[in-house]
């Protein structure tokens, strides 16, 4: 796959197309792809290396790219393995290299790795400080918890390039997804990734303003070249935690097909009273980081679960949790409850809503029993009103 940026800034990523699960938890059916980029100049720079799945592929592109050349400087932008894993084996390449981190970069290291990459020279940056490869400068810039403690972007000056580390990443193998809508698997990458950590994100927004931004160079997706202020601003939504677009979800958690059944009915409500957008999921097939990432896009949701052992069906549960875990907050909610003999879901996902920030709860709270009934639309229709008029 073949990237263009610049003359002298060249990418040397890799796809990853046979990944079973990005971080052991995200499925990704397009692959993901691990970034890395060399700045050419009179001091040779690389920015980051790569996954050591792909190692290999990578250390083709380096030595390709630098057709002869050495490596100065080694950029830490952020330390997890999908980015650090080829550490080792780029100092056994070129053990003259200087690593370039901050002061958190380099108590971490060590607990990644021994040995010759502890030997290398290093240099220390803080906040705003320049290092100069000859035309090209680059800046340092912290941004803590945008993903990882240690994380820092950095900023070539000349060229006007942000090196976003994860931040603008998104999942899909480049060679698999070009010219592919970027919103769609960027979202899904934002909220499951770095969705908790809103406030770091918009702290560095603020820094990015200050920078004229021609390119972005991510460590995930494509580099992001024309319209910046588009991919800025859903990012300036992302992590204030607004509603992207007014809409319901509808999650079920259904064991037999009667609360889906439930569901499916209120979904049909909402659209019959005019709710621009409505999304049902079935949060025991539909994929996880999806139904978070609709949770986050839309204004309103409505939750349906099947009661068990005690609380609810525990798909619902662990759905819930994430949202928690994702400081989901900013929303109004609905909840639908089943239950044939002790009815007790609504209770259970309730506890979990109330703990959620800013988040309205609507009257009523419906409880059918075992089957969606006639007598049961009037609460329901009462339901979907409430939501659709929130
Ligand atoms: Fe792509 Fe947080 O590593």
């Amino acid at each position: 796959m073949s990237v263009t940026i610049s003359e002298n800034i060249k990418y040397i990523g890799v796809d990853d197309t046979d990944i079973d699960l990005f971080e052991s938890q995200y499925q990704v059916p397009e692959g993901v792809s691990y970034n890395s980029y060399l700045i050419l100049d009179e001091k040779v720079a690389l920015m980051d290396t790569v996954d050591a799945r792909k190692m290999s592929q990578w250390e083709t592109n380096l030595k390709e790219t630098l057709a002869g050349r050495t490596i100065d400087y080694l950029v830490l932008s952020h330390l997890e393995p999908d980015h650090a894993g080829s550490i080792a084996r780029l100092v056994e390449l070129y053990p003259d290299v200087t690593l370039v981190g901050n002061a958190k970069t380099f108590q971490m290291l060590p607990q990644f790795f021994e040995g010759q990459v502890q030997d290398c020279e290093k240099v220390v940056v803080k906040e705003g400080e320049e290092l100069s490869l000859g035309q090209h400068k680059l800046q340092f810039y912290m941004a803590p918890m945008v993903h990882w403690p240690e994380v820092m972007v950095t900023y070539e000056v000349t060229e006007k390039v942000l090196f976003s580390a994860d931040g603008f990443g998104k999942f899909g193998a480049l060679s698999l997804t070009e010219g592919e809508d970027w919103a769609c698997e960027a979202r899904r990458y934002y909220f499951n990734i770095v969705g908790k950590y809103g406030n770091p994100v918009q702290a560095l927004l603020k820094k990015a303003a200050t920078l004229d931004i021609a390119t972005i160079c991510p460590l995930h997706g494509p580099i992001l070249k024309e319209n910046l202020g588009y991919y800025i601003g859903l990012y300036d939504t992302w992590s204030k935690y607004e509603p992207e677009n007014k809409g319901v979800l509808v999650a079920y958690a259904s064991i037999h097909g009667n609360t889906k059944k439930a569901a499916e009915k209120l979904g049909e409500m909402l659209k019959e009273k005019g709710v621009e957008k409505v999304v049902v999921s079935d949060l025991a097939r539909d994929d996880m980081a999806e139904v978070i990432e609709d949770a986050f896009r839309y204004d309103r949701m409505i939750l349906c679960g099947a009661s068990y052992d005690g609380g609810v069906f525990p798909c619902m549960q662990d759905f819930l949790h994430h949202l928690q875990s994702k400081a989901y907050q900013k929303r109004t909610v609905g909840i639908l409850e089943n239950g044939s003999w002790a009815p007790c879901a609504a209770k259970a996902m309730r506890e979990i809503v109330d703990s959620l920030k800013d988040v309205t709860v609507v009257e009523p709270v419906v409880t059918i029993r075992s089957t969606v009934k006639e007598s049961d639309l009037a609460n329901m229709e009462q339901l979907a009103s409430a939501i659709a008029e929130a």
